[in-house]
Parts: C-alpha cells; sequence; structure tokens
C-alpha cells in the first residue's frame, strides 16, 4: 500500500541508518551530485541556502564555493551528523527547521532544493517555492533537482513537482541548466534580468539517455558522465 513519508519518517529512518541511501560512496549519489553542483556553477556565491541538506553530503561540497551556506532539514539527526562533519568551512551553518514553514531569512544568492518538493502536499510545494522566489537575491539563482519517475512514499508525484516548481519559477527566470537522466531531472533557474546566462551550456539529454536503463548500465553511463560533467 501506498505511504507517503513525512518528516517524522525520515528521523525514523535515519535513526536507523544515518546513512539510508548511500550518498557518500554509491555511484549514482556521486553522479548526481555532479550534476547538481554543476547546475549551481562554480560561483563565488555570497550567500547560499541548501533546503533538505540531509547528512550534509552535498552542503560540503557547495561549501567551498559560498562565503556563506545555510543548510536547513528537518531531522535533528541528521542535522546532528551534518555537524558532526561540516569540515573546515567556518561559513557553514546547520539549522533543523521544517518546511515550508521554517524558511530561514533570505536573501540568498543560491538557493538548492535537491530532493524535498515531492515529500510536500501540493499546498506547501507551493508555499516553499513562493517562499524561494521571494528569498532569492538580485541575480540570484535557484537549482531544484528531482527524480522524475514515480515512487510510493512521495507526497506529490516526482515530474509533477519539478515541472509545477520550474513553471511557478519561470515567469520571473530564465531555464540556464537542464539535464534530464529519464530518472532524475536538475534546472537552474535565474533571474530574466541577470546578465550571465547567456554564457551558459544548455543541456538536455533526455533523450540520449532512453529507454530507462538498468542499474548496471545506469552506474556505467553515470561514471561515463562524470568524466563529462
Ligand atoms: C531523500 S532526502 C534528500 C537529501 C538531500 N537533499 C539530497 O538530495 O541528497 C530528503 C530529505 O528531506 C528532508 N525533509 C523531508 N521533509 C521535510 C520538511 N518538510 N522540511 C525539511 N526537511 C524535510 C528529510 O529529512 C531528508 O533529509
Amino acid at each position: 500500500m501506498r505511504e507517503v513519508i513525512d518528516a517524522a519518517g525520515f528521523e525514523r529512518k535515519y535513526r536507523e541508518n544515518i546513512d539510508p541511501w548511500d550518498y557518500a560512496t554509491s555511484p549514482f549519489e556521486v553522479f548526481k551530485r555532479r550534476a547538481l553542483l554543476r547546475a549551481c556553477g562554480s560561483g563565488p556565491f555570497g550567500r547560499a541556502l541548501e533546503l533538505a541538506c540531509g547528512t550534509g553530503v552535498t552542503s560540503r561540497a557547495l561549501a567551498p564555493r559560498c562565503l556563506r551556506l545555510v543548510a536547513t532539514d528537518a531531522s535533528p539527526t541528521a542535522i546532528a551528523e551534518a555537524r558532526r562533519h561540516a569540515g573546515p568551512w567556518p561559513g557553514l551553518r546547520h539549522r533543523h527547521g521544517l518546511l515550508p514553514r521554517d524558511f530561514p531569512p533570505g536573501p540568498f544568492d543560491l538557493i538548492v532544493a535537491s530532493e524535498i518538493l515531492y515529500y510536500l502536499g501540493r499546498r506547501d510545494l507551493a508555499l516553499l517555492v513562493a517562499r524561494m522566489d521571494r528569498a532569492l537575491a538580485p541575480g540570484g539563482r535557484i537549482v531544484l533537482l528531482h527524480h522524475v519517475v514515480d515512487f510510493d512514499d512521495a507526497a506529490t508525484r516526482p515530474r509533477d513537482a519539478q515541472r509545477l516548481a520550474v513553471m511557478a519559477l519561470r515567469r520571473r527566470m530564465r531555464v540556464v541548466f537542464r539535464l534530464d537522466t529519464g530518472r532524475f531531472e536538475v534546472v537552474s533557474l535565474v533571474a530574466r534580468s541577470c546578465p550571465n546566462w547567456r554564457r551558459e551550456r544548455f543541456l538536455n539529454v533526455e533523450k540520449a539517455l532512453r529507454p530507462r536503463r538498468s542499474f548496471l548500465e545506469e552506474a556505467t553511463l553515470c561514471h561515463r558522465f562524470q568524466m563529462s560533467l
């Protein structure tokens, strides 16, 4: 039976296993993180925000590109683990908070939302996207990464969650980077007035990677893409 996972469910998951998705070492996760970082660009960013940071593996990769990085998650166990392994980044701060309610005060030059939108119902999802939009500094960038294949414990259908967010943000923003692997999609948007968007590469490998592949084939592709991303 379909059972949606909420913040309490994630907390239970982290208590049972602090790295439930094998973030640090799984080739797929490494590939996904690399795609996310590519979509963020090299920066440097003044103030950045990572929503739903989990145990902080991505935060540690983002931190060198940011003067300040606020990383938030609803799981106290994940935040404690992220703090324990924060590394040598004085500008990196972790905060415990439930989205969309506890949205940190902006403005931010970069906002990263990876694998969070589909865990919210449509109202909360829309509210969170509106808060991201409002908290963005002029010329700022929003990066969204989400799975696009259906799975059981999502509150909103994965592809819909990403599409709704991109549609809402595109009213004021322009897509400067898009990678759709058929399994996840990462999109980077900047304000339409931002002068730098033209210089960026627009990537869409959706067609090249379809039809969907076995995990082994995908891992091989991931490996290949690590070279080119
Ligand atoms: C699948 S993990 C993704 C972690 C990380 N963003 C990534 O892409 O690797 C989903 C994360 O969202 C967090 N989360 C779920 N619902 C949340 C909410 N309402 N507010 C804040 N964090 C939430 C969970 O605690 C979990 O760490």
